[in-house]
């Protein structure tokens, strides 16, 4: 079957045009409920190496003509949307997006549940809590569903791309409207229009997973720091991950798109840009006409007038020599690279299919820190894989000592259906997972209490977001490093970028003063 014929199939539409009839009058027990099992036999593969090459070399497809259809332009008119974003960076951006698209379709964003004419639960299928707080919020939604029919109740993310999610909400929660998947983003205006009207859920999951949709709009959450996507999906296959099936192949896009955006950010005001995918560094292998990987793009983003240039995440396997050596010029390459290695022990690392060993980590390592020595590293790690024995985490503990990781993001396993990890044999128990956790926690968080120790009277250039969550005369921002930082000062300079003298340290963030002369003044 080719991907002509596979979109075809698993574009579902269901309610018979001539069967619509306007929200108002549609008892939810009304809804069609079908098992759309067959439509996912041509999306659904579990994750395999064979598959990964052979999808690699799928055409990709850049579209720039997205539109907002003429009859939909005013359909919002009045009306309030809410997007509530579960997960990472890449589902807060993905949120910007869907937010841009209904604002120009004349809807205005609330806060409020019960304002909102549209309701889309943004999910993360990373771990299974994740997963349960969405079934929570979905259930919660039920009464309000009632009482308000015309209400458009929406699931989209990395849940939606799961065909047990799809049909577990089927199901069982069939005030749900829409369930559309990650690649289906661009298709919004139209699922709203089919949502109003029609009688039967939306569900629109496309096994088309190779394409890049330019210039859809986006609707940023702030005038400081900004997201720019340079790739999506994720072709490692690490045996615990779910991503290269929710985010599909990895494909990059086109340099000149990714400086233009960061060009115009700068152009607007904006300091930082963090460039997103969940493997930055595979940027450009999927190119087959130009020989232009990561190192090339963050080399010239370098020569672009703007003050910060953050990435995440990275790959300790694609992390190669001409990138450390672009990012040791630094400017607005920052030192600070998160680095997820996830775990110390060579037998676990060789399970979860990394491809990297402890060894060949800590080369990564020395290289990097020989190119720049005052990086800050920080990292993720999983405990609790299965069957990981107590040596084989105490290598965990033993590599975070010997790295110096200044941060860590530290998870329990949590096994995700259709990965290979998660029918591995597993003798340990969740309390003993559990005490590893606390154990590794605690040797995070006095590396991190370490590493802020060293900046006790030193000043550092602070990029000033806001006032402080705690305290509104206090304002907060983020170093270079990524570190953030409490001081007083006036409410004019957030936006700027002011040095700040260390007064204190904390586990997790530094108190300072703000340096007067720093301090720009418009
Ligand atoms: N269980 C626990 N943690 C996971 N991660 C990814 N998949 C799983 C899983 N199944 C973690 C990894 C990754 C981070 C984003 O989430 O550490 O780097
Ligand atoms: Fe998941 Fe990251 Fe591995 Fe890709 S590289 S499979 S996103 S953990």
């Amino acid at each position: 079957m080719n991907e002509k014929q596979r979109l075809e199939m698993s574009q579902i539409k269901h309610g018979d045009a001539a069967d619509r009839k306007s929200g108002q009058d549609k008892p939810l027990h009304e809804k069609t409920t079908e098992d759309f099992a067959k439509y996912f036999q041509t999306t659904f593969q579990p994750p395999n190496i064979n598959k990964a090459r052979k999808r690699y070399r799928e055409d990709i497809e850049v579209h720039y003509d997205f539109e907002i259809p003429e009859d939909m332009k005013h359909i919002g008119n009045g009306k309030k949307f809410l997007i509530q974003t579960y997960g990472c960076q890449m589902n807060e951006h993905d949120t910007e997006v869907m937010a841009g698209i209904l604002n120009e379709m004349g809807y205005q964003a609330t806060t409020e549940t019960e304002d909102a004419d549209i309701i889309l639960l943004n999910t993360c299928a990373i771990r299974e809590n994740a997963e349960n707080r969405v079934f929570g919020e979905i259930g919660h939604l039920k009464s309000l569903k009632v009482e308000k029919p015309d209400l458009i109740l929406g699931v989209c993310g990395c849940m939606s791309q799961q065909e047990t999610v799809v049909n577990r909400i089927l199901k069982k929660h069939q005030h749900v409207d829409l369930i559309f998947g990650t690649h289906n983003i661009h298709r919004l205006p139209h699922l709203i229009k089919e949502g109003m009207f029609s009688k039967a859920n939306v569900v629109e999951v496309w096994s088309k997973e190779g394409d890049i949709i330019e210039n859809l709009p986006k609707s940023r959450k702030g005038k400081i720091k900004a997201w720019v996507n340079i790739m999506y999906g994720c072709d490692k296959f690490c045996t615990y991950c779910i991503v290269p099936m929710t985010r599909g192949k990895e494909r990059s896009r086109r340099p000149e798109d990714i400086i233009q955006e960061v060009r115009h950010l700068a152009a607007q005001g904006y300091k930082e840009v963090t460039l997103l995918g969940q493997n930055v560094n595979a940027y450009g292998k999927d190119f087959e006409d130009i020989s232009y990987r990561f190192g090339d793009l963050m080399n010239d983003l370098h020569k672009i007038d703007i003050p910060r240039v953050r990435f995440t995440t990275s790959h300790p396997r694609d992390f190669d020599d001409h990138l450390i050596e672009v990012l040791a010029q630094g400017g607005n390459l920052l030192d600070h690279i998160h680095l997820p290695v996830q775990s110390g022990s060579n037998e676990i690392l060789r399970r979860m299919n990394r491809k990297y060993t402890r060894e060949s980590f800590l080369e990564l390592v020395g290289k990097i820190r020989a190119a720049i020595p005052n990086v800050t590293l920080t990292t993720d790690i999983i405990v609790g894989f299965p069957n990981e024995t107590e040596e084989q985490f105490e290598e965990t503990m033993t590599l975070m000592e010997e790295v110096g990781f200044e941060s860590a993001y530290t998870f329990i396993y949590s096994p995700r259906e259709g990965t290979p990890a998660a029918v591995m044999k597993d003798n340990i128990t969740m309390e003993v997972k559990r005490e590893r956790l606390q154990r590794l926690n605690d040797l995070v968080n006095k590396q991190s209490a370490e590493s802020m120790k060293a900046y006790q009277d030193k000043v550092v250039k602070v990029l000033v977001e806001g006032e402080s969550k705690r305290d509104p005369d206090v304002l907060s921002g983020y170093t270079e490093k990524n570190k953030v930082v409490n001081f007083k000062g006036p409410k004019s300079i957030i936006g700027q970028i002011v040095d700040v003298k260390i007064t204190e340290t904390r586990t997790w963030s530094l108190n300072g003063e703000l340096v007067q002369n720093t301090v720009e003044v418009n």
